[in-house]
């Protein structure tokens, strides 16, 4: 019998892997923030989800991925420096690149965001490596079957193959076949996502063990499917009719309610630093003064606004450090 995730990259390619048709393939692919988070696996080996998630994609940010396979020894470039191989972030793109090629390769990773400081870098990072891959071996695959391999590198990553806003259905099949992102139709042109890094530090709990972790401790954590099961249908509602009340009220509790989740764990998993609670009570103080701000917030201590166009300029002189991301409007 095959391991596991070979079966499922089968089932998921429905053909053979065959042999790389090239020897170098370059690929892009932008990050996505979940406005509905995926925390919990129902299969860790295949990153299968306990419940579906919704995302909107940040066009201009991520990573370029070339693959070289004309190489003696498989080696990792992360903007330019050698990655150690020996490090977890190594170990987990080889495990996943080795899934797909027999022969020694050489990875050129570019990121133009912060990588592992909770801004979905390992999503466009799985996503760009995997559309890489469709060209080299010329598979030719759909954006289904695209979304569902990424995930089999991190599970965000299968909302970071189209634009635009995604959602990422948990799926039922045991191969994992049915569960990958879909794009949403709807645009939101005047829709803005406002970046605050307050820590470029790389995470001290990865998300892979912080989901775990929740999953095997927390009691609140039983709760999680029912406040997706809430969410999901009022932030689709919500996109629908450009309520933009409802999307940042409903993105904000559903982040809350996540980090609830951890902070209820064993021993405690706490991404906020005493920065980020400052920035979030800075939002609800402008909220009471009638200015419709929120947030979202992954697994690390940044904060991603949720604000429209009518008030950027505002919005930018509080916080001149903030990058903002036109989600619809950018190439
Ligand atoms: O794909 P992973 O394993 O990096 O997990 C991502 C988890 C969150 O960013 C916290 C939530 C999400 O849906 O992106």
């Amino acid at each position: 019998m095959k391991p596991l995730k070979q079966q499922a990259i089968e089932a998921i390619l429905n053909q053979a892997l065959g042999n790389p048709k090239q020897k170098d393939a370059e690929a892009w692919a932008a990050t996505n923030i979940a406005l509905c988070k995926y925390w919990g696996k129902r299969n860790d080996e295949l990153n299968l989800p306990l419940t579906d998630s919704l995302s909107v994609m940040l066009p201009k940010h991520g990573v370029n991925c070339r693959i070289h396979l004309d190489t003696e020894k498989t080696s990792i470039i992360v903007n330019d420096q050698p990655l150690d191989l020996k490090s977890t972030a190594a170990s987990h793109l080889i495990d996943y690149v080795d899934l797909f090629l027999t022969q020694p390769w050489q990875l050129n990773l570019d990121f133009n965001i912060p990588v592992a400081a909770g801004f979905a870098s390992s999503a466009a990072c799985y996503a760009s490596i995997i559309k890489a891959l469709n060209k080299l071996f010329d598979w030719q695959l759909s954006s289904q079957q695209l979304s569902a391999l990424a995930r089999l590198g991190s599970g965000s990553a299968s909302r970071s193959i189209e634009p635009g806003f995604s959602v990422w259905q948990k799926g039922k099949d045991e191969l994992g076949t049915d569960s990958f992102a879909y794009a949403l139709k709807e645009k939101w042109e005047d829709l803005r996502i406002g970046l605050c890094v307050l820590s470029s530090e790389s995470k001290p709990t990865s998300s892979r063990a912080g989901m775990r972790r929740t999953r095997d401790t927390s009691i609140l954590y039983r709760c999680w499917e029912q406040q997706v099961e809430h969410d999901m249908p009022l932030l689709q509602s919500a996109i629908q009719h450009k309520n933009f009340e409802l999307l940042g009220k409903t993105a904000e509790h559903n982040a809350m309610s996540m980090h609830a989740t951890m902070e209820s764990a064993w021993p405690p998993l706490v991404y906020s630093l005493p920065e980020t609670r400052q920035l979030q009570h800075q939002i609800w103080h402008w909220r009471q003064n009638g200015k419709s701000i929120y947030f979202t917030q992954d697994a690390g201590p940044n904060l991603k606004l949720l604000f429209l166009e009518r008030d950027q300029d505002w919005l930018q002189q509080q916080l001149p450090d903030m990058i903002i991301i036109e989600p619809f409007t950018e190439d």
